[in-house]
């Protein structure tokens, strides 16, 4: 047997099955690693108590079922990182996301509720609910690992905690009031107060909730916010030109029942990714950059352009002659004067 040959017959008759059974030994391992964690028992016991506070009220609309229906301890069911809407850390079995979203709980949240309990809890969704008109408990202050908190559209009422400070890793905000939009959520607290830990926020948005304030100045500071929601919010006052520079700026909606005035900038340079933008229902009342586009601008891409019962808007926007991924056009109740632009005529019909 040469050398060559010698090698060869170690590596196939030793060394080969060896990688092999190496290989098929570890997959099994591999594959537990996919495996689900263990749920923890005390956060097993703290959502089935927050299960057990409310009533479930079904609705017949699309979307909507009650997820903690298929919470249950018997059998082989314990794990409750198994359970729909809950989501725990692969490494420590810890409960980090709770998705309770359109899950049919009525009911009030309450201070002592076991939800406070879950303190690993990054991700809190909550839409689509109805928390009978109860206040959100200033406890969620505690939850301070979240960063993303969605209470949108789930019937909380009153004054907004002002613990919500305290929730400095947020990177998304949703809060609304009900459906039928009284303005039943609110907040003493300004905006500055509110938001001023809230360094990290991409995505803040407030529908219906009584503010009765000027916009900020600080909230041009939040450097990594790319969705920005004030919508029937009774905001008025100068709106910080700042905000329209924010580098990441993808969404902006200040509209409907504001009364936000100001001068919307002339350069372009840094909204290149701005592709939603609703300022309809204010008293804006500098369009130049709308009416004067010149070609030499670098001009964002607008899908979406909400322009309505401007009462100051009254040249047709010239910046429409660029628009190609324009989808949905909104200049209804404005005082534009004059025919629509020839050039305009094949985009409408
Ligand atoms: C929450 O669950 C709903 C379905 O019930 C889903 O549509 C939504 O995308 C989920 N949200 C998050 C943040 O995972
Ligand atoms: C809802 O709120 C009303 C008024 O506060 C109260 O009487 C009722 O018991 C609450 N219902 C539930 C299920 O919490
Ligand atoms: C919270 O406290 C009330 C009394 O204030 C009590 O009836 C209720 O059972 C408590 N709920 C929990 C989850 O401990
Ligand atoms: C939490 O929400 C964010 C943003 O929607 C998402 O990227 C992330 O995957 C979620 N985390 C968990 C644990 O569900
Ligand atoms: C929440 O945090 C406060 C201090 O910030 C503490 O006094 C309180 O006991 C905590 N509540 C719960 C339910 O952990
Ligand atoms: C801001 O966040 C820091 C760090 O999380 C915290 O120590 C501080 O108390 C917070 N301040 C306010 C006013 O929320
Ligand atoms: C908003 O709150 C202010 C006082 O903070 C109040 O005067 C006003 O009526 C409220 N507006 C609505 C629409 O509820
Ligand atoms: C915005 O940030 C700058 C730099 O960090 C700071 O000097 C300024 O005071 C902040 N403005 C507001 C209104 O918070
Ligand atoms: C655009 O962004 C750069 C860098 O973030 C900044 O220096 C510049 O002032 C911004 N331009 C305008 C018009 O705000
Ligand atoms: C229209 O938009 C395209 C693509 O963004 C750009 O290349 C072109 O220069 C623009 N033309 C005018 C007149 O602004």
């Amino acid at each position: 047997m040469d050398i060559y040959s010698y090698h060869h017959f170690i590596f196939m008759r030793l060394l080969f099955p060896l990688i092999a059974c190496l290989l098929l030994c570890l997959l099994p391992l591999s594959l537990s690693y996919n495996q689900l964690p263990l749920c923890h028992q005390e956060e097993r016991v703290a959502l089935m108590q927050f299960k057990d506070s409310f009533i479930i009220k079904n609705y017949p609309l699309y979307g909507y079922y009650p997820k903690v229906a298929s919470w249950r301890i018997d059998g082989n069911n314990t794990n409750c990182c198994a359970w729909d809407g809950v989501e725990c850390n692969q490494d420590t079995g810890h409960v980090i996301a709770l998705n309770l979203s359109m899950s049919c709980l009525f009911g009030s949240i309450t201070s002592n509720s076991s939800l406070f309990r879950l303190l690993h809890l990054q991700n809190l969704t909550l839409s689509y609910n109805d928390f009978n008109h109860s206040q959100i408990p200033s406890e969620i202050g505690n939850l301070s690992s979240l960063t993303h908190l969605d209470l949108v559209y789930s019937y909380f009422s009153g004054q907004i905690p002002s613990e919500i400070q305290y929730l400095s890793k947020l990177s998304y905000l949703w809060l609304s009031s009900s459906f039928d939009g009284y303005n039943d959520l609110y907040t003493k607290l300004s905006l500055t107060s509110l938001l001023q830990n809230l360094t990290n926020l991409q995505v803040l948005g407030f529908l219906d909730i009584n503010i009765s304030s000027t916009v900020p100045e600080s909230l041009a500071n939040l450097s990594s916010l790319q969705s920005l929601y004030l919508v029937n919010c009774g905001l008025y006052g100068q709106f910080p030109t700042r905000i329209f520079h924010l580098p990441h700026l993808q969404e902006l909606y200040v509209s409907a029942k504001e009364d936000l005035t100001g001068t919307i900038p002339n350069s372009f340079s840094n909204l290149t990714q701005l592709t939603y933008l609703d300022l309809s229902q204010n008293s804006f009342n500098d369009f130049s950059w709308l009416t004067r586009a010149s070609s030499n601008d670098i001009l964002p891409q607008f899908e979406y352009l909400g322009l309505a019962h401007l009462k100051y808007l009254t040249k047709f926007p010239d910046i429409l002659r660029n628009q190609s991924k324009l989808e949905e056009l909104h200049l209804e109740g404005s005082n534009l004067q004059g025919l629509i632009p020839k050039w305009m005529h094949n985009r409408l019909f």
